[in-house]
């Protein structure tokens, strides 16, 4: 049987992977899942581990459920560990959304700043669980969700030397499936070429059955609303003109560098009426424990949708199935790239299509992405890069590089000013700087 280790255990996500493998369970026998989490997260462990409880019971498969908060004893063996932490918690997603925003610039939680930040606070928590893989469970494999789910696989890759990670985003599926909602189509009929990085993800051809429908799908994402998007990123359609020149898909967080005057103005407004986003997330979990909370409760609730991260246990566990069971179909990951995008370093993480076979994930060349966003792709992934070097030294000077050349900051004095605020509002969570 596998055993499966899921890190940040107490997360409102863990009804979605539950009920992932419970769905797969006749050609995925998960027959341990390890739900671990740390003090502070005691309290929603305890909850969602026994709403995880109730779901196997009902579901009648055996899979037995693990609480704990002791993650090196749960590590021992695994097969798979899956990482959904969140360091800092929401109120550290807070200070990522609202101080950006004091000096004009985008304020978002994988993205600018805020993305830096994210990074900063979990690489060196990601490592640690590195070390601990490498003693108590060497050939598991790790498959990471936290953000920024890009960073932290470029910084395993390169700085904890371990080749068996692979990062996991509910965007790709997400875009696949708002394709299959505008054309009127069954998603399994649709077809996309991935290619880019995590939340820099571009369908460069889309299909259906095989014929090419990439100008189809362009021209209808310019009416009020584009029709793909995920719950956390305001969809405004995109310019009819601009939209046609680019001529792929580009994936929802490419609003933030296409159309950052507009989001930011959005962000801004929204900051004082409703709150950032992750003020309003706090508010779908207090209504999600809620009802996590009432013992009657048996199956995932619909609300969970109301996350930007809904369906990602559709990407994890399709993952670990093809793993498990060799299929060799192909599913868009994050992986080293080994030359699959020609402009990017080979040593670093791309968010590609992969055939997945019981080795790993193998990355399908695409040869070099168009010239038009080549450029903004490596000079997000050059940031990513600087950015994991600072997170694994805590050199102020590389985080500021790292700060000063992500394209949503406009200058090196504004650069250092986020930088010195944000380095002091989250230094409880920076050991290394
Ligand atoms: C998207 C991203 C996830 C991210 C989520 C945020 O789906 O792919 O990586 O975690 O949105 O959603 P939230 O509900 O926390 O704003
Ligand atoms: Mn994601
Ligand atoms: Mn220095």
């Amino acid at each position: 049987g596998i055993k499966i280790v899921t890190i940040g255990g107490g997360s409102s996500y863990t009804p979605e992977l539950v009920e992932g493998f419970i769905k797969r369970y006749d050609e995925l026998p998960v027959r341990e899942l390890w739900l671990v989490d740390i003090p502070e997260g005691e309290k929603k462990l305890q909850i969602v581990g026994a709403l995880a409880k109730h779901m196997v019971e009902k579901a009648g498969v055996p899979i037995q459920v693990h609480l704990t908060l002791d993650r090196r004893k749960a590590l021992a063996g695994a097969d798979f560990v899956t990482t959904q932490m969140r360091v800092g918690l929401l109120d550290a997603r807070i200070k990522d959304e609202r101080i950006p925003l004091k000096y004009g610039v985008i304020g978002q939680e994988t993205n600018g700043p805020g993305g830096l930040f994210k990074g900063l606070r979990t690489i060196p928590v990601i490592m640690d669980i590195c070390r601990d893989m490498e003693e108590l469970c060497p050939d598991a494999w790790l498959i990471n969700f936290t953000n920024p789910a890009g960073m932290v696989t470029e910084a395993v890759l390169r700085h904890a030397n371990r080749s068996k990670v692979i990062g996991l985003c509910n965007v790709p599926i997400g875009m696949k499936m708002g394709v299959a909602t505008i054309l009127g189509v069954e998603q399994s009929r649709v077809h996309i070429d991935f290619a880019g990085l995590n939340h820099m993800v571009f369908g460069l051809g889309v299909y259906v059955d095989g014929d090419n429908v990439t100008s189809q799908v362009i021209d209808k994402l310019t009416g009020e609303q584009s029709g793909i998007t995920m719950q956390n990123i305001l969809d405004l359609g995109w310019e009819k003109d601009f939209i046609k020149a680019l001529g792929i898909l580009p994936c929802p967080y490419h609003r933030y560098y296409y159309q950052t005057s507009t989001m930011l103005a959005h962000e801004q407004e929204e900051a004082s009426k409703n709150g950032t986003r992750a003020e309003v997330v706090k508010r779908v979990e207090a209504e999600l424990f809620a009802l996590y909370e009432d013992p009657d409760l048996n199956i995932k609730p619909p609300q969970l949708e109301k996350r930007g991260g809904a369906y990602y246990s559709e990407a994890a566990c399709n993952l670990i199935h093809s793993f498990y069971n060799d299929r060799r179909d192909i599913q868009p990951v994050n992986v080293r790239n080994n030359g699959a995008i020609a402009s990017i370093p080979d040593d670093s993480a791309v968010e590609v299509n992969c055939v997945i076979t019981k080795q790993g994930p193998i990355p399908l060349a695409v040869g070099d992405l168009p010239v038009p966003v080549r450029g903004l792709v490596q000079q997000i992934k050059s940031f990513e890069r600087v950015a994991a070097e600072a997170a694994v030294t805590g050199d102020y000077h590389k985080a500021l590089l790292a700060m000063a050349i992500n394209p949503l900051v406009p200058s090196d004095v504004v650069a250092k000013q986020i930088l010195d605020e944000m380095l002091e509002a989250h230094k409880e969570y920076l050991p290394q700087f």
